[in-house]
């Protein structure tokens, strides 16, 4: 099949769905997700979305510097602006598509806390703001005359002048997308999505790794397409690992997570025999940034050769925190925790990926035609570290200067009709399936114990050959298999973990979340 659209938006989570609904009244907008709508990072989201709005207290300034302080100051300082600056008017949007933040009784915004902000300034719905989100958004884009949705539909190349004979590298300046290969997992056809622009919005890249609070759909599909289309990928060292996911062995995959919010409310950190410990890391305690409370819980399971610490909450008051968390106490309740009068296990878990698709401030990547936003996007907001509850506030600043940069632009893009279809003669679908399943799992193991909180120069290079032998083995597999979601799933996991290496092995410093045993941080 071949498809055309005005916009082919690749990602249906907070990203992908605002920007087609902020380009789709002009215009025939293509929503496409590899599995349900639902299924993305972003219904996952518990704490909430971080944005100044009670201006008794807080303001812009104090926003931007915590923002640069937890990504130890290597943040865009125009990026940083940018989000934090245009945070309120995006938040009234969401509000206009349905989104309930909680309010107190006088109707002001219920403003959590979490690690690394100054003021209390997180809107949420009580524990579980993404799927808030993500409803909401739904109910708007299946309504919208405009959006012809695609469940099911994986992305597997973005069309460029390659796809033309032409020989395309990395200095090529002109590099141009033109849509996308999709494979239409109900059929098995790879169908051709020509487009006059494309947005990537692809989430993030959690499932590289075992332990991972991500839904098992972030294998970093985008930032592995635009990488193999020559554009630029950055900051991909810094993998950013939640201090607190519930520590179940044997249990969940992805692992459920216990919000920072819970340490903003008061929860604090023991170690097994039920001493506090962030004192001897941090005079924030449990609420500094992320990075170095999961490097301090990191470091006391290390000293008591142990798989967990424990979150601590039972000194506050139970009525209280089962309304402020009522999914979380169910979910511990279901394990037989009782979060009100037991401690909860708690370990660090792969989250976030702070780098991604590297964009300009209005969402463009390098290659023309191409915008990223979203987890999938590297836009400098978070620097080396992100600041909790930021990435769903830059999803909507960053969708909505895409969509308007691109709505400027649209006018002069034509459609390409002469790509050729997708080419699979003499491919056959691969006899063991094993084969796939298994090259996953050690590229998990690869990524866990050797390129995980703590860092060397030694693991980085043992992880390098061990990837090495799977890429290879991968490709020429990929080059005689149809496309199937595993088979793709698997090369970009690949890629995307050669990436994060080869990017931590160039920086030479341990800086945010970067911690290496070779190389101090330059201040230290
Ligand atoms: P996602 O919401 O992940 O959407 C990705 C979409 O891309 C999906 O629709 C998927 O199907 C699609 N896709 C991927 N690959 C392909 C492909 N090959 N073909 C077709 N479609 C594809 N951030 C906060 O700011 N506050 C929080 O409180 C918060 N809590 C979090 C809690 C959890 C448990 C997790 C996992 C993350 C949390 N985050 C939070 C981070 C935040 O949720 C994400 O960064 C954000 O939602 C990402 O949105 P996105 O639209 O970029 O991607
Ligand atoms: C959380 O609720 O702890 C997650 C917040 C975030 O990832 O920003």
């Amino acid at each position: 099949m071949v498809y055309e659209y005005d916009y082919l938006v690749i990602g249906s989570g907070l990203a992908g769905m605002s920007f087609a609904l902020k380009v789709a009244d002009n215009a025939r907008v293509a929503l496409v997700c590899k599995t349900s709508l639902e299924e993305a990072n972003t219904y996952f989201a518990q704490g909430g979305i971080a944005s100044v709005t009670n201006l008794e207290v807080d303001n812009f300034t104090k926003h931007i510097k915590d923002t640069l302080v937890a990504g130890d100051w290597l943040s865009d300082p125009a990026a940083v602006e940018k989000v934090v600056k245009g945070g309120p008017e995006q938040i009234e949007e969401l509000i206009k598509w349905g989104v309930n933040f909680d309010k107190k009784e006088n109707g002001e915004f219920d403003l959590h806390r979490e690690g690394g902000h100054s003021e209390f300034r997180i809107l949420h719905h009580a524990d579980n703001t993404g799927a808030e989100i993500q409803t909401s958004l739904i109910k708007e884009v299946k309504c919208h005359p405009n959006i012809d949705i695609f469940e099911n539909h994986f992305a597997i190349e973005i069309l460029t002048q390659h796809h033309l004979g032409k020989i395309v590298t990395r200095r090529t300046q002109d590099i141009t997308c033109y849509g996308a290969y999709v494979l239409n997992q109900k059929t098995g056809n790879v169908d051709k999505f020509l487009s006059r622009v494309t947005l990537m919005a692809t989430g993030g890249v959690g499932a590289v790794y075992t332990t991972t609070t991500n839904p098992l759909i972030a294998t970093g599909d985008g930032i592995a397409m635009v990488y193999r289309a020559k554009g630029t990928v950055k900051d991909m060292e810094f993998i950013q690992f939640h201090p607190t996911a519930l520590y179940n062995p044997g249990g969940d995959r992805p692992s459920f997570l216990i919000t920072e919010a819970m340490r903003g409310y008061g929860a604090v950190l023991r170690n097994l025999n039920g001493e506090e410990f962030m004192h001897k890391y941090d005079s924030r305690l449990s609420l500094a940034p992320r990075d170095i409370v999961a490097r301090a819980i990191d470091s006391e399971m290390k000293l008591y050769g142990s798989d967990h610490v424990y979150l601590d909450v039972t000194h506050k008051d139970p009525e209280e925190t089962k309304q402020h968390f009522p999914n979380i106490y169910e979910k511990c309740m279901s394990l037989g925790i009782d979060i009100t009068k037991d401690y909860i296990p708690v370990a660090p878990a792969a989250h976030y990926l702070c780098g991604g698709i590297k964009v300009d401030l209005n969402g463009e990547s390098s290659i023309k035609r191409l915008y990223a936003v979203g987890e999938c996007s590297c836009t400098g907001l978070h620097g080396g570290n992100r600041l909790a509850s930021n990435s769903l506030l830059e999803a909507i600043v960053y969708a909505d200067a895409a969509a308007k940069h691109a709505q400027e632009h649209i006018g002069g893009y034509y459609l390409r009709s002469d790509i050729p279809d997708w080419n699979d003669e003499g491919t056959t679908h691969p006899e063991e399936m094993v084969l796939i399943t298994q090259s996953i799992k050690e590229v998990n193991q690869i990524m866990g114990y050797y390129v995980g909180i703590v860092r060397s120069d030694v693991r980085l290079n043992r992880a390098w050959n061990r990837l090495d032998i799977l890429y290879e083995e991968t490709e020429k597999l990929f080059k005689i298999s149809k496309a199937s979601r595993e088979i793709c799933e698997l090369r970009n996991i690949i890629n995307v973990g050669y990436l994060i290496m080869r990017q931590a092995m160039e920086r030479k410093e341990s800086r945010g979340l970067h911690f290496t045993v070779d190389y101090p941080h330059p201040q230290k």
